[in-house]
């Protein structure tokens, strides 16, 4: 029926509006440069317009829907777009904090919920899943994505298409996915935004592709171009990645479109003019054109020297129709308007309960020494930091509909654990960032960043004051929401100067420190480990942040959450990531020996590791058992191992399985994530947890870029981290 549909459609429109149907206008804010969409009412009236983003509110969407179905020649209803990153109006953790909840029916139920408020504020498309593996914590984009693991990255990617597609997209709480940015956007050198991506294919294919690749089979309805060049060719002209990977090689059948004028950008990266690009995008295979209007201003004059076809034109209009047929918008435009719903569903009580819960699983304990953390009743508790009782950084970046005021700050979430009788005493003790430059550049990004009147000597002895009432300091000090995000990269990732001067006072008084971080990124926090009595990474958390926090400080809810990148120990280690390669000069960060892969003066690992993260209680894991241990072809194993509640809480505990290939064609990682399984145990509780090992794990990508396993000999490890493992060798013979 749709197909019917869409034919007759494409029979009556003219070229114009086929090529208007690939140009996606901005209604809103000027997100990522110079250009602002003008005459907006007046092209979607010409029917220049196939899509637009950045329009809020259900008012704005209908109105503008108004003007696509009731004034244009063939009412075909706009595409209505929005970075729906972390929740719509609840606002959930970043996803580098959902990622750390290793917690896949959780990411799912997240993105379920984001895209049925959504839905019924008149979006129908979500800018998510932003999928970039990364391994430089510079780039201020990690707080996007889901860390270093192209496996982890693959479950996530997975989770969340399903989430936000449903199974249906005719569903009304369903939008339509896109992944982002294909491709290798997270692999910007030196970590700064924008900036030139050079790699191997191999690399690609192994560590950086599979995120997409998942998103993409789990049925991701469109895909978004990146910035960045792929082997000397910016993603958005580039026919080897969107025709040759992404639409023969993963049979990709929906649409393409480019990051923010991502088109034009190709001119500053040195490839001709804006003619010349529109050009190589539609040659390359991209469908819409974000913002740049070069499809509508080149496209049609391109078509008589035959650079572009009439063909390719019909076919990026036919992807494009598709989808809105796909959400049923070719029925019912306004399906996506419903104030009866949105009233109902937009920061329901049980979606915040979701996001509280979402939240407290995030958080990642880093140290907790003499068990100081949970929080102990009848104590003075003197919470200190400028992001203690705030409620504009903790809900993180891009919360377009979001409402920093529905957050609940740590006071308040300490405040409200009735029940436990808590005493808090408050001060900010400093600003968040004291450093004026910073503030300019980062103010663009708006809120979070205003400095108090009062004297950096003010608010220290403020502090002071109260740690002298108390028993027990909890500082809370991190990174600005702004600090995070597009276009924030940071050459320095610790803690902000001022605020470590802050932490380097209380720790003077020799009153116990429990450090709770918010950023968006991994930190350098060595001085802070080897000072600080715990540290509580909770990310950015989303509107229940202070709920939250407050839940796992007083123990109601046990931590849980591990990393999903590594923390460097110092800057000079990045990138640092558990899955590197073993070189020809292996050093294993004990020998003192000098011709290894080593610095003289650091060790090599991270401060804190790869699936990293500690719980208030303890789990001892046995030997592993596996069997069999010799194997033929496509037989099956089992890797087994009993884990125990050897603490005195239930916890939960995420089991990782990692496999290294010791002998391959090409070399191959130290180790690679396999699976992973999350068990909870009562105190004195034991649980076998077995994972069933086929040759599919063995997989990799050979020198020809063939997805193959070879037999050989195999090391299978088990543990709590990508670090603390049990191991056993197996031989995989062939067939
Ligand atoms: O979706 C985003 C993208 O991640 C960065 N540039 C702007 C796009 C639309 O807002």
């Amino acid at each position: 029926k749709d197909r019917k549909t869409i034919d007759a459609l494409m029979s009556k429109m003219t070229i114009e509006e086929k090529i208007g149907q690939l140009n996606q206008l901005d209604f809103g804010m000027d997100v990522t440069g110079p250009t602002i969409s003008k005459d907006v009412e007046q092209k979607i009236k010409d029917g220049k317009v196939g899509s637009l983003l950045n329009a809020y509110t259900p008012a704005v969407v209908r109105k503008l829907q108004d003007i696509a179905v009731k004034e244009t020649r063939l009412h075909i209803p706009l595409l209505f777009g929005n970075d729906i990153i972390h929740g719509h109006q609840t606002i959930f953790p970043v996803p580098l904090a959902m990622s750390c909840t290793w917690d896949m029916p959780l990411i799912e139920r997240c993105a379920q919920i984001a895209a049925n408020e959504a839905s019924a504020d008149g979006l129908n498309w979500t800018f998510s899943p932003m999928v970039d593996i990364t391994r430089d914590p510079r780039w201020g984009r990690v707080v996007e994505g889901s860390g270093e693991d192209p496996y982890l990255g693959s479950r996530i990617a997975e989770a969340m298409v399903k989430g936000y597609q449903g199974s249906n997209l005719r569903s009304d709480t369903s939008i339509l996915a896109c992944v982002k940015h294909f491709a290798l956007y997270g692999a910007a050198e030196a970590g700064r935004d924008y900036n030139t991506v050079d790699m191997s294919r191999l690399r690609m294919y192994q560590y950086y592709f599979p995120p997409y690749k998942a998103a993409v089979d789990a049925g991701a309805a469109t895909v978004m171009t990146s910035f960045n060049e792929v082997d000397g060719i910016p993603a958005s002209g580039n026919k080897w990645l969107m025709d040759t990977v992404l639409r023969k090689q993963w049979g990709f059948k929906g649409f393409v479109v480019t990051d923010y004028a991502a088109i034009n950008e190709m001119t500053p990266h040195g490839l001709g003019d804006l003619k010349d690009n529109v050009v190589r995008a539609m040659n390359a295979g991209v469908d819409m054109d974000m913002v740049g209007e070069g499809y509508l201003s080149y496209l049609k004059e391109s078509l008589q020297p035959g650079k572009v076809t009439m063909q390719q034109i019909e076919n990026a209009c036919r992807r494009i129709l598709e989808a809105k047929a796909m959400l049923g918008l070719l029925d019912d435009p306004y399906r996506f308007c419903n104030d009866e719903r949105a009233a109902t569903v937009n920061l329901a009580t049980n979606h915040r309960q979701v996001a509280r819960e979402a939240a407290a699983r995030a958080c990642v304990l880093l140290k907790n020494a003499n068990n100081i953390l949970p929080l102990q009743e009848n104590k003075t508790i003197a919470l200190i930091g400028p992001l203690a009782d705030d409620k504009k950084n903790l809900i993180g970046s891009w919360h377009d509909y979001g409402d920093w005021k529905n957050a609940v700050s740590v006071l308040e979430g300490i405040r409200n654990q009735q029940g436990n009788n808590v005493r808090v005493l408050y001060a900010k003790g400093c600003n968040l960032v004291e450093d004026d430059h910073t503030i300019k550049v980062l103010n663009e990004s708006g809120e979070g960043l205003e400095k108090d009147s009062r004297s950096i000597q003010t608010m220290l002895d403020e502090a002071l004051n109260i740690v002298d009432k108390a028993d027990i300091i909890v500082a809370v000090l991190g990174e600005a929401k702004g600090m995070t995000g597009e276009a924030a990269s940071r050459g320095d990732i610790d803690i902000p100067e001022n605020q470590k001067d802050l932490l380097k006072a209380l720790v003077k008084t020799g009153k116990p420190v429990v450090l709770v971080l918010m950023n968006g990124r991994p930190l350098t926090l060595s001085w802070e480990n080897d000072h600080v009595s715990a540290i509580l990474e909770t990310w950015f958390g989303g509107l229940e942040a202070g709920n939250a926090i407050a839940d796992v400080l007083f123990g109601k809810y046990n931590p849980s959450g591990k990393l999903t990148q590594c923390f460097p120990l110092t800057m000079g280690q990045i990138p640092v990531y558990y899955n590197h390669k073993h070189t020809g000069r292996p050093f294993n960060d004990t020998s003192l020996e000098k011709y290894k892969s080593r610095y003289f003066d650091i060790p090599n690992a991270p401060l804190y590791t790869f699936g990293y993260g500690l719980s208030y209680t303890t789990f001892n894991y046995s030997n592993i058992t596996v069997g069999p241990s010799q194997l033929k072809g496509n037989q099956k194993m089992k890797a087994s191992v009993i884990i125990t509640n050897t603490g005195k809480y239930a916890g939960e505990e995420t089991v990782q399985l990692y496999i290294t290939d010791t002998v391959a064609s090409v070399t191959r990682s130290v180790k690679d994530l396999k699976g992973f399984k999350k068990i909870f145990l009562q105190p004195g509780e034991s649980k076998e947890v077995t994972f069933e090992i086929t040759t599919e794990d063995l997989k990799f990508y050979n020198e020809k870029l063939e997805y193959i396993w070879e037999p050989g000999e195999f090391i299978i490890h088990i543990g709590t981290n990508s670090n603390e493992l049990k191991s056993a060798k197996i031989v995989w013979a062939s067939p």
